[in-house]
């Protein structure tokens, strides 16, 4: 990559910063030149790869912001420190791209951009269950081909949510509020599964009952699942909001797929590789009736041979937080983080993350998810 396509900000500030993606918005930018940075911006579309990054980083460079499709591993970080680096920001809530143990050794903070993301990403999954269910991408691509010749009884029966149960494979801020949404918007009853109980999901669903009880609705149900596999066999459709680790990649796998309603809808807005994509592709061939709506992909971008031309699935490129708010704020908090660590600030210690994206952000570090194995507390060492 010639070096044209990296635009400079602030070319006299004293720390040097590069950012492999231009952003959205212009606040971010502002916060790391007022912290006294040259910013430099990658203005390519192409997803960098590790020798790009790393020549971008060169021999003196004191932060990074990186995307969600890059590898920040031991040759980024290493690098990064070599060229005295001390500060790095995912431009993304998920961190599954980054090399966690190879940050600590380097001994560079890695941030993240939590906080942001949790109603824009559960309307995602929202919007992906109701197109799946009322099959509005295969009705679509029916009517622009000019095939549409008049109503008829039983032109593209659907799937009725209202009163359904909707099953939440990961319990956590995106998932406790896609659950919310559900129950309250449409009725729905929850079924969910994680490590811990969600006390906040279930005392939402009780009180919320008591007031269907003065309409004499019938009350809702919101429980725990044990296990993964109970989950599946009961939930009408199921959304999943898990982390990509090893214990959930391919968590979703033909056994499990097997186990789920032959006219289940599965969901997908966390990160590809936790659904076995080729065994939902077969999955989908035989069951016609069931469908999928995913935003991400096991081998993003690729998809695997034969999904896309399911009418069952509905698909949409790794789209969920991709509002303008959502966006601006994540570049907000990604920037805070590196100017933040650079300006030697403590980290935030509120679960609120919203007063960063005010006038004037809070002097704190928003989120930094190895500042434990770091040996930070509330106070930078
Ligand atoms: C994230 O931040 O992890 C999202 O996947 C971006 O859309």
């Amino acid at each position: 990559m010639n070096s044209n396509a990296w635009q400079i900000h602030n070319p006299g500030g004293t720390s040097r910063v590069i950012v492999t993606k231009m952003l959205p918005g212009s606040r971010w930018l502002d916060i790391l030149t007022s912290a006294d940075c040259r910013v430099e911006v990658c203005q390519s579309k192409t997803v960098l790869d590790t020798a790009t990054i790393k020549a971008a980083i060169g021999g003196r460079c004191d932060g990074a912001i990186g995307q969600l499709t890059e590898a920040w591993g031991e040759t980024l970080f290493d690098a990064l420190k070599a060229a005295g680096g001390t500060a790095y920001s995912n431009y993304a809530v998920g961190f599954n791209n980054v090399d966690l143990e190879a940050a600590d050794r380097a001994g560079i903070p890695v941030g993240n951009t939590p906080g942001v993301l949790t109603e824009t990403t559960a309307e995602m999954a929202v919007a992906l269950t109701f197109a799946a269910a009322r099959r509005v991408g295969e009705a679509e691509r029916f009517l622009r081909a000019g095939r549409y010749t008049g109503w008829l009884p039983d032109l593209f029966l659907g799937a009725l949510l209202s009163g359904k149960t909707l099953g939440i494979i990961g319990a956590g801020r995106i998932g406790e509020a896609v659950a919310r949404m559900m129950v309250q918007g449409h009725g729905m009853q929850v079924i969910y599964h994680d490590l811990a109980a969600n006390t906040d999901l279930e005392a939402f669903v009780a009180d919320y009952n008591r007031f269907r009880a003065t309409r004499h609705m019938p009350p809702v149900a919101c429980h725990r699942a044990d296990s993964v596999e109970a989950l599946l066999e009961t939930a009408d459709c199921v959304s999943i909001h898990t982390v990509l680790d090893d214990t959930t990649h391919h968590l979703i796998d033909a056994r499990r797929l097997a186990l789920m309603k032959p006219d289940a809808i599965l969901i997908n807005t966390s990160r590809g590789p936790v659904v076995d994509e080729a065994a939902l592709v077969d999955h989908c061939r035989r069951h016609p009736d069931f469908r999928a709506g995913l935003d991400v992909f096991e081998h993003e971008p690729a998809m695997a041979p034969g999904l896309a031309e399911l009418d069952n699935v509905v698909i949409v490129p790794h789209i969920a937080s991709a509002t303008r708010w959502t966006r601006e704020g994540m570049a907000t908090l990604a920037a805070c983080n590196v100017a933040g660590i650079l300006n030697g600030y403590p980290l935030w210690q509120q679960p609120d993350i919203l007063p960063f994206l005010e006038k004037d952000p809070p002097h704190a570090i928003p989120s930094v998810v190895n500042a434990e194995a770091l040996g930070w507390s509330g106070k930078r060492s």
